[in-house]
């Protein structure tokens, strides 16, 4: 049967209501977007999953549509406002409780079991050059630009609809020639680390809503990539950027130092930092070995929260496991830190991280400064040695 066919059908109804829902809204999206038609997916990932994001509103709904729809393809969905599968009394009762009903709903509808907006690190993980449809807009430019995967940045309910169908109106980024870049940066120094790969994203974001190309990053590790997807994606609206386009007709900006400084200097509070809050998006397996390593026979001298994606936790070495609690930092599973409320449930009224994302929604959910460093440098200012 053609895709468009079982698109038909489903709107008919043919495929159950759910489906029919689906289908609905998606040929919403497709015509309003002049799709050419639909596409099939391999993968879906759901934002919209926090509670703080969704309220009563969207925990009803969700409950609802559990009853009836199950998931076509590998699914996963976001991180949540608050613990869900561990008990913690610092969150709410009545928080931890609404967001159980969210995550249940999602598990009910067949999703998988953690909570992450590193979907790539180990829990669905499509191949380059399949057609997904991905809401978290860190995800989606990494899914794009470093993945090869083709994604429009959906948003929680586009992105739920093609989960339950199995399919997306197939328009923007799912087409190849969407997918060039209209101007290039090139690089004129060498930028490291994950602060200066947020500071780069932040100048994009301001200076073009059109696709970037990138030239003149000499190295680039998964770390800085992810500081740099998550930064495009929240200070613009482009759903990828491209590393050393081949394209001859873009316009080239030239990036000097200074100008990247300027760029950091928006994002960056000279605060001192109550306490340090690492993993936005959630940390990767390599981030956590790092810290281990960095952080063994060592304290945090400041209240340190760390957010991480569950699979890649369960990838750590005991010792690595043991160097991080040793350290006195707390982990945190399934959580965003970065729209949680976190300064009011903790009670600290400045942060230092290392993320240029967790700088904007920090700033605008609780109003507080923050400031911008690198993990090397956050534990040479704030780690001590064990006496
Ligand atoms: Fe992830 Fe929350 Fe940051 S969903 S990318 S930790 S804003």
């Amino acid at each position: 049967m053609s895709v468009n066919k079982y698109v038909e059908d489903a709107l008919k109804g043919e495929h159950g209501e759910a489906e029919r829902i689906a289908a609905k809204v998606l040929m919403a999206i497709s015509k309003a977007s002049k799709s050419e038609g639909f596409i099939k997916i391999t993968s879906a990932h759901i934002s919209g999953v926090n509670y703080y994001n969704i309220g009563d509103a969207g925990l009803e709904l969700l409950n609802d549509i559990s009853k009836v729809a199950r998931f076509a393809v590998p699914t996963s969905i976001n991180p949540c406002g608050a613990p869900v599968l561990e008990n913690d009394a610092t969150f709410s009762k009545e928080l931890v409780e609404k967001q159980r009903v969210i995550y249940n709903a999602f598990m009910k509808m067949g999703a998988k079991n953690s909570c992450t907006c590193v979907p790539y690190d180990g829990l669905n993980v499509p191949k380059k050059g399949e057609h997904v449809s991905w809401a978290e807009s860190s995800a989606v430019v990494y899914g794009n630009s470093v993945m090869g995967i083709y994604t429009n940045k959906e948003g929680g309910i586009s992105a739920l609809a093609a989960a339950i169908l199995g399919f997306t109106p197939n328009y923007g980024m799912h087409l190849d020639e969407n997918r060039k870049p209209q101007k290039v940066i090139r690089l004129s120094f060498e930028i490291k680390g994950a602060v200066q790969f947020g500071a780069l994203g932040y100048f994009i974001g301001k200076l073009t809503k059109e696709i970037v190309g990138i030239k003149g990053i000499r190295t680039a590790n998964k770390e800085e990539l992810k500081a740099l997807s998550a930064s495009v994606g929240t200070y613009g609206p482009q759903p990828m950027f491209v590393i050393e386009p081949e394209t001859k007709d873009a316009e080239v900006i030239t990036l000097e130092e200074n100008q990247l400084k300027e760029a950091l200097s928006k994002i960056n509070d000279d605060v001192q930092p109550q306490a340090i809050v690492l993993g936005c998006p959630l940390l990767s397996v390599e981030e956590m070995k790092k810290l281990a390593y960095l952080v063994q026979g060592k304290h945090f001298n400041l209240p340190a929260y760390v957010f991480v994606d569950r699979i890649s936790f369960s990838k750590l070495a005991d010792e690595e496991k043991e160097a991080l609690a040793d350290s006195g930092l707390k982990i945190y599973f399934d959580i965003c830190p970065s729209l949680s409320y976190l300064p009011e449930t903790f009670g600290y009224t400045s942060v230092v991280s290392n993320s240029a994302k967790h700088y904007f929604y920090t700033k605008h959910q609780s109003k507080i400064n923050v400031r911008l460093m690198d993990v090397e440098e956050i534990v040479d200012k704030y780690v001590k040695m064990n006496v």
